[in-house]
Parts: structure tokens; C-alpha cells; sequence
């Protein structure tokens, strides 16, 4: 290592509080690979080593690294209005971007509210349902219903509709909670999934539901992307019984299913639409609640009406312009398109992969992409606990040089790449894959290949 590596991973070790990591993890091994630059698909260590990212740095990069465009859009905005507050002035950023994402989501979502990131956006969605429901004189609808194991961000009310994911759902902080939790879905579940969920709103009695809380296409659920039937019919349920439909698409938003959201694959509504991530494409940290205009109606009126809500930087008037030219470029070049295509080389070529002795099954829509890990290819056993193969699978990438991250329940490895990563670094990744299955396979036959280091 050389001494500017030494120095920061001694500070990080020292210092350093990263988030779902194990303080020991840090403090025994090297502490993190330090990432100094990032071009396209690529980001580079302080050692000079090259790793593709495959999952876009937590989803959010779907239009690649050092997009000058985004940059020179921050730098405009810098110069006209760095801050100011949105409590009761907004910039032309702000205005435009909300106007924007009215005319981008589906139906009548068109009123928007900013938040600093995701679990902030799925926060406002859950206070925006419980609070319609109060104004209309439904006093007793507070339930959100999730589903077992889905992740929808880590502050009280976002982990109130986890369905326990990395168990943030803890005895520390949520031993009762207002989120009812419906079994996980499987893939390609479609009309037998949604009468689980009615199963559950009978049982808990729909009068006292808010709203359902989902990602379309269940990405920390292992990708169980359901079939074309799922949500029309959860969109019936929620209609019959008067509960809202808010649809997750921090991840799936901005073209990363091969449409621009993952809604629209089968013209579904929302009454709210959650986002973040791909809205700024990670180059600011943003977020927002798209509200149908009806729904936002409600809220007009006396004081009591009021929305009582709001972060001091919530629509960073630089975000708002940064997010703004994202969606620009993300309709100029096509992302969803190249997404749509991208993604099915990309599962075609990992399907391809099958022979090896770990692969389980791999699923996915557009850039969005599950692969299983297994023991016995049989029964879908795997080590256990599960993130014991899928750890050892991603320390095996990034040895040859790939970012992968293992989701729920920790044998399932997300493959997110941005939508613009071209066709050879797509192979490039297939092949990687396929040598990091061959040492997986052997690692867990026991077969003499050494561990990889954190
Ligand atoms: C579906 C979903 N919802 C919400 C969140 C929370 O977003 P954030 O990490 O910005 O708080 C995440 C984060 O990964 C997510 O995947």
C-alpha cells in the first residue's frame, strides 16, 4: 500500500462510522478501499486499481460517472443561488424540476415535495396518506402495509415499513410500529400475491389501513420481479378498500427498468410515487414525494389542513437544477431504451452461466438484475447464514476488478450498472462474473483457493 493509502484507511479505521458495517470489520481488516476518482463505469482506488461499478454506487449513478453536464449544471446554479430555503421562496430550479416530474409520472401525480434523499421521501409519503385519511374524517387509518423483507430506508418512520431488512426493525427501536407486515413476494407472482396482501388488510380490517407501501419490483426482496398482473390488480384492491398505493421507485425510477418508471410497464397509478437516487443521478443527494393532485387537495384550506413538514434542505435549489438536467440527459440520450437493451444482453449473457456449481437462478428487468447463490442447485440451499456466499462472491468480484452488492438475504447479488455502460464493459462484467462464480464454487467445495481479502 502506499503511504497516502496507509494514512486514510488509518483515519477511517479510526474515525469512520460507515453505514451497515461492522466497527470490527474496519478495525480488523485494511479499512475500505479509498475511491479518489470515477469516470463512466469506472472508479479508481488510491491504489490505482480499476473496479467497474455494477451497481451504479447504490443504484443512484444511472448516467454514469463525471457527466460534465450535471457539473456544469451545479456551477450555474452555485453562481445564481447556492441555498435558499424552500419554507417560503423558491428558485426557478425548484419550480421547474417539480413542474417536471408532474409532466414525467404517470396520471395526475403532479404535486411535488422535496426531501434531502430517499427515507425522507418515503417518510412525507407515509405522513401525506395518514394525514388525507385524517382530514377526511378516516381517523383510524394509520396501518402502511410492507412486506417481509423489503427496504424502503433506516429513519423511524422509513424502518416502520421495512419488512425487517438487515433486521432494522429491531428490538432497540421498533418493538410496536404502525407497518403491517404482508409475506414476500415471489418471482413472477402475480394475482396469488396480491390476495396474500387482501388476506392481510382483512385480517388487520381495511378501515384502519392508510396506504401499502411498495417497490414495483422489489429489489431488496431478491429482484422477485412480480409478472404484469401484480400491480393492476394490488391498484384494485386499494381502490375496493380505500387505501393508497405508494410506489417506491427510489430505485426503479429514471429508466432503470427499461421504462422510465417501473410503473409504467404496466400503466399503473400511483396515489404517491416515491424518489431519489436516479432523480439526480447521485450528484446530490435529493429526493422527493410525487402526490396526486386530488390528493394534495385535500390539504387546501385552514391551518389545520396544513402539511406539517419540511427540512431545511429540502429541493436544494442545486439539487433541483442538477436533478433537472438529469432528467434532460436522460431523455436526450435514451436511458431507458439503452437500459431495456443493455439489460437483456446483460441477462442473457449471465444466464449463460448457469453450469457453475453456486449459480441458483438469475432475474431481472431492464438494468436491474438478481443473481442466486446457491449450495445444492436441487433445492436452492445455500450457506448458512446466507451472506456468508454472497460476501465472499463480492470480495471475489472486486478481486477482478468488479462492484456488486449482495441484497436481502444476503445470497442474492444486485447487478445495477449505470443504463449508459457500453456494450464491451457489459461483457467485461459477464466475464468477471463467470470467474468469480468458478472461485466461488471452489472456495465453497473446499477446493484449495485462498479467501480473498476483505
Ligand atoms: C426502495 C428504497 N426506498 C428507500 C430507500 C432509502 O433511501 P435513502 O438511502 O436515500 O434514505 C432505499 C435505499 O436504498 C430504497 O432502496
Amino acid at each position: 500500500m502506499n503511504t497516502e493509502t496507509v494514512r486514510l484507511t488509518q483515519l477511517a479505521r479510526d474515525h469512520l462510522w460507515m453505514p451497515f458495517t461492522q466497527l470490527n470489520d474496519l478495525v480488523q481488516d485494511n479499512g475500505p478501499r479509498v475511491i479518489c476518482r470515477a469516470e463512466g463505469s469506472y472508479l479508481y482506488d488510491t491504489e490505482g486499481r480499476a473496479y467497474l461499478d455494477g451497481v451504479s454506487a447504490l443504484e443512484a449513478m444511472v448516467a454514469g460517472h463525471g457527466r460534465k453536464q450535471l457539473l456544469d449544471a451545479a456551477i450555474r446554479q452555485y453562481e445564481q443561488v447556492a441555498f435558499i430555503d424552500l419554507f417560503r421562496y423558491a428558485t426557478p430550479s425548484q419550480i421547474e424540476l417539480a413542474a417536471k416530474l408532474a409532466e414525467i409520472t404517470p396520471g395526475s401525480l403532479s404535486r411535488v415535495f422535496f426531501t434531502p434523499g430517499g427515507a425522507e421521501a418515503v417518510e412525507v409519503a407515509i405522513k401525506v396518506a395518514r394525514q388525507y385519511h385524517y382530514l377526511r374524517g378516516d381517523t383510524d387509518r394509520i396501518k402502511v402495509i410492507t412486506r417481509q423483507g423489503a427496504y424502503h430506508g433506516t429513519t423511524f418512520g422509513a424502518m416502520a415499513v421495512d419488512g425487517n431488512y438487515h433486521a432494522t426493525r429491531n428490538y432497540i427501536f421498533q418493538q410496536e410500529t404502525f407497518g403491517r407486515i404482508a409475506p414476500p413476494p415471489r418471482p413472477g407472482c402475480g394475482i396469488d400475491h396480491v390476495r396474500e396482501i387482501e388476506a392481510l388488510i382483512l385480517r388487520e380490517n381495511p378501515n384502519t389501513i392508510s396506504a401499502i407501501h411498495l417497490d414495483p419490483m422489489n429489489t431488496a426482496l431478491w429482484v422477485a420481479i412480480p409478472d404484469d398482473s401484480f400491480l393492476p390488480a394490488l391498484r384494485q384492491v386499494c381502490d375496493q378498500y380505500g387505501i393508497l398505493l405508494i410506489a417506491d421507485e427510489i430505485i426503479t425510477g429514471f429508466g432503470r427498468t427499461g421504462r422510465m418508471f417501473a410503473c409504467d410497464h404496466t400503466g399503473t397509478i400511483p396515489d404517491i410515487m416515491t424518489l431519489s437516487k436516479g432523480l439526480s443521478s447521485g450528484y446530490f443527494p435529493i429526493g422527493a414525494a410525487v402526490v396526486k393532485g386530488e390528493i394534495a387537495d385535500v390539504f387546501t384550506g385552514d391551518a389545520e389542513q396544513m402539511f406539517r413538514h419540511g427540512h431545511t434542505y429540502s429541493g436544494h435549489p442545486v439539487g433541483c437544477a442538477i436533478a433537472l438536467e438529469n432528467i434532460r440527459l436522460i431523455e436526450a440520450e435514451n436511458l431507458a431504451d439503452c437500459a431495456a437493451a443493455s439489460g437483456k444482453l446483460l441477462l442473457e449473457g449471465l444466464a449463460q452461466l448457469d453450469h457453475h456449481a453456486v449459480f441458483g437462478s438469475v432475474r431481472g428487468k431492464g438494468m436491474l438484475i438478481g443473481l442466486e447463490l446457491v449450495l445444492d442447485k436441487l433445492t436452492g440451499a445455500t450457506t448458512d447464514p446466507p451472506g456468508a456466499i454472497g460476501k465472499a462472491f463480492r470480495l471475489f468480484c472486486r478481486e477482478r476488478g468488479l462492484i456488486l452488492l449482495p441484497i436481502h438475504p444476503g445470497n442474492v447479488m444486485l447487478i445495477a450498472p449505470p443504463l449508459n455502460m457500453p456494450r464491451h464493459e457489459i461483457e467485461k462484467m459477464i466475464g468477471i462474473i463467470d470467474g468469480a462464480l468458478t472461485d466461488t464454487s471452489a472456495f465453497f467445495n473446499k477446493e484449495r483457493i485462498t479467501a480473498p481479502e476483505r
